[in-house]
């Protein structure tokens, strides 16, 4: 599937996006190994949070299929869950095998994990360090999946320091310590999305987050909730970008979770001279959520900073699209971890800039982009979801076409994508061949 895009165009209306791609697959999680029924609104019925929530149901839960974004789990408790008959395929998402790498270390039973080309070359070593150190034994293939975890172990709490400011390697640890024997506690080098504490905690699971030190005691109990998932920031960052860069643009962007380990990208964007305001902020769930309005503005290149990286971390291609379009050079550092997402995303995002006309110059850690005015062209994805949605963007501000070819994984965290875009003002054409 490609998208073709005509040149030009203003975002305007108010949407919604779908729910958020992290707080779905830890609701299918807890909500699994929890005592008692948990339904969730707000779920996000993309790829990789349907992978999570077949693997589970292949581990014995029953889950409803999601009817607009509300299912229900019936939860098995702690030690419910069965042994799956197969191998559990969780496709491009590193959210579900990281984190369920945890949570499979301490089961009785074997398991193996596997997924797409891309998950198959992602890196593994961080999870399976520290869950070694706490007595799993999981083997790899040179250090990505498939992931053979052993069943019967028992697991010890342990104090992990982490190397790489990672949610997904503390989210791991922490799922391994619930069936571990003691305590478990993480640091991080840089805050980093805090929805496994925050759930846990509206799961009624105490977990202490002091001075820097996340820690859980095993071998508690989580008792079945009501959960209600805000739209995807992630997925409301193409529309930020989209927005600032289009002359005429005036949106609003409803329900958005802006739980403050995730709104980097509003810091940078705004930081760049984006018109981004949040209204009608209030908590849900106990997450902050919002409904943001960003209009047009002309933006300027600035230096992203350190702090902001953690924070905006998958926001990061669709912010270099803004940097494109902005005046003078952005330069982006400290973002190595960019380098092992679904594709090497300064790689990815380097390439396509310079297709559309706009010097940049790669570093190991980043990329400094030079704004300028954008050609038309063709991009090439790297089967990458979220560089392919941020270039799609780049056609508001482009001088002719832009092709952007094979765009099937947008369906893993953005079902919806090309309609709802359609329908803000972009000149979007799907073509399935
Ligand atoms: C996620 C954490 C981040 C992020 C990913 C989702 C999560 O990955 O990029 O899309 O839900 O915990 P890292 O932990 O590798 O930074």
């Amino acid at each position: 599937m490609h998208f073709y895009l005509d040149p030009g165009g203003s975002l305007t209306g108010r949407i919604r996006v779908p729910g958020d791609k992290s707080m779905s697959h830890r609701a299918i999680m807890l909500g699994s190994i929890a005592e008692g029924r948990t339904t969730v609104d707000g779920f996000l019925e993309g790829e990789d949070a349907l992978a999570t929530l077949s693997a589970f149901r292949e581990m014995g839960v029953e889950i409803t299929d999601p009817q607009s974004g509300r299912l229900t789990i019936e939860g098995v408790g702690l030690r419910g869950l069965k042994p799956p008959a197969r191998v559990m395929d969780v496709g491009n998402s590193g959210t579900s095998i990281r984190l369920m790498a945890g949570l499979l270390a301490g089961q009785p039973f074997d398991s193996i994990l596997t997924g797409d080309q891309s998950l198959l070359r992602r890196p593994m070593a961080r999870v399976i360090t520290p869950l070694s150190q706490m007595g799993a034994l999981i083997s790899s293939h040179e250090g990505c999946p498939p992931l053979e975890i052993q069943g019967g172990r028992a697991l010890g709490g342990i104090h992990y320091d982490m190397p790489v400011a990672s949610a997904q390697v503390k989210s791991s640890v922490l799922l391994a310590g619930l069936f571990a024997e003691g305590r478990t506690s993480v640091t991080e080098p840089a805050p980093t999305r805090d929805h496994t504490e925050r759930m846990l905690t509206g799961f009624g699971y105490a977990v202490d987050r002091e001075q820097g030190v996340i820690s859980l005691e095993g071998g508690g109990s989580l008792k079945g909730t009501d959960i209600d998932i805000p739209a995807d920031i992630s997925s409301a960052a193409f529309f930020l970008v989209g927005a600032s860069i289009a002359p005429g643009s005036d949106l609003i962007l409803e329900h958005v979770g802006i739980n403050p380990t995730r709104d980097g990208v509003i810091t940078i964007l705004r930081a760049m001279g984006a018109d981004i305001e949040v209204v009608n902020e209030r908590q849900v769930g106990g997450e902050p959520v919002a409904d943001l309005r960003v209009r047009h503005a002309p933006l300027k290149g600035i230096e992203i900073p350190f702090e902001a990286v953690p924070l905006a971390i998958d926001e990061l291609p669709a912010v270099l699209i803004a940097a494109a379009c902005a005046e003078g050079v952005t330069v982006l550092r400290g973002a190595e971890e960019l380098r092992v997402k679904e594709s090497d995303r300064i790689a990815s995002m380097a390439e396509g800039l310079s297709q559309l006309g706009i010097e940049n110059t790669m570093q190991p850690d980043g990329i400094e982009v030079v704004g300028g005015d954008l050609s038309g062209g063709v991009i090439t994805t790297h089967r990458d979801h979220r560089i392919a949605m941020s270039f799609s963007m780049a056609a508001l501000r482009a001088s002719d076409r832009i092709k952007v070819s094979d765009c099937a994984h947008v369906a893993t965290s953005f079902p919806g994508f090309a309609d709802l875009a359609l329908q803000t003002g972009l000149r979007l054409e799907v073509a399935e061949e």
